[in-house]
């Protein structure tokens, strides 16, 4: 956990490290369009997880009518083998700070209802649900082709109140 450094992407590192189809598709279509930051975790020279930061106004008009202005955590994953050794925590900090820096005072996401390993995470962050109701989200997979298909979803949106930065 000690040798685990975070810092933002570039487009040639999603290239270089991001393997998995979704995630390196979402994440070089975000970055193309400028909608935020990707935050690598690296041990060494190897991907140990990544978060992006989304500035851009979300895709469903609920979350923009309902949470305008605030920025969305999106495409959390920590590698397999990097798993329950407080990679995802330390992503989510350094997030948090960076949010907490340019002046956001709440943070938003959406998870599945049955992630049970990320909801629990979430909450042990303070993060809450933001209502009750699931909102309908789409997934947008990638098939081998480069084609997509989006699938239906629930999601459940959490917030988080950010303090001030110390100092
Ligand atoms: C959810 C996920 C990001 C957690 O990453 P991680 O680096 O293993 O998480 P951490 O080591 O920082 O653990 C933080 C907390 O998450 C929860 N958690 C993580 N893995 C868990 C598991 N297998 N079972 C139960 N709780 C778990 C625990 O509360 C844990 O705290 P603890 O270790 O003190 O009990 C990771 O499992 C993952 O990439 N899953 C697949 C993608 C995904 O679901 N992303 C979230 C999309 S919203």
């Amino acid at each position: 956990m000690d040798d685990v450094s975070i810092r933002a992407a570039s487009h040639e590192d999603v290239r270089k490290l991001i393997e998995d189809r979704y995630d390196r598709h979402h994440l070089l279509d975000h970055l193309h369009h400028r909608r935020g930051i990707l935050l690598l975790a690296l041990v060494g020279e190897g991907l140990a997880g990544h978060l992006f930061l989304r500035f851009a106004p979300p895709e469903e008009p609920e979350l923009r009518d309902g949470l305008p202005g605030v920025p969305l955590l999106q495409h959390l994953r920590v590698m397999e083998r990097h798993q329950r050794s407080g990679v995802a925590r330390r992503l989510l900090a350094e997030a948090e700070n960076r949010l907490r820096a340019l002046g956001h005072g709440r943070v938003a996401l959406g998870v599945h209802p049955d992630n049970h390993r990320a909801i629990r995470l979430y909450e042990d962050l303070s993060f809450t649900a933001w209502r009750d109701r699931h909102l309908a989200t789409f997934r947008e997979h990638v098939l081998e082709d480069g084609n997509t298909v989006r699938v239906q979803e629930p999601c459940l949106v959490l917030v988080k109140q950010l303090a001030p930065p110390s100092g």
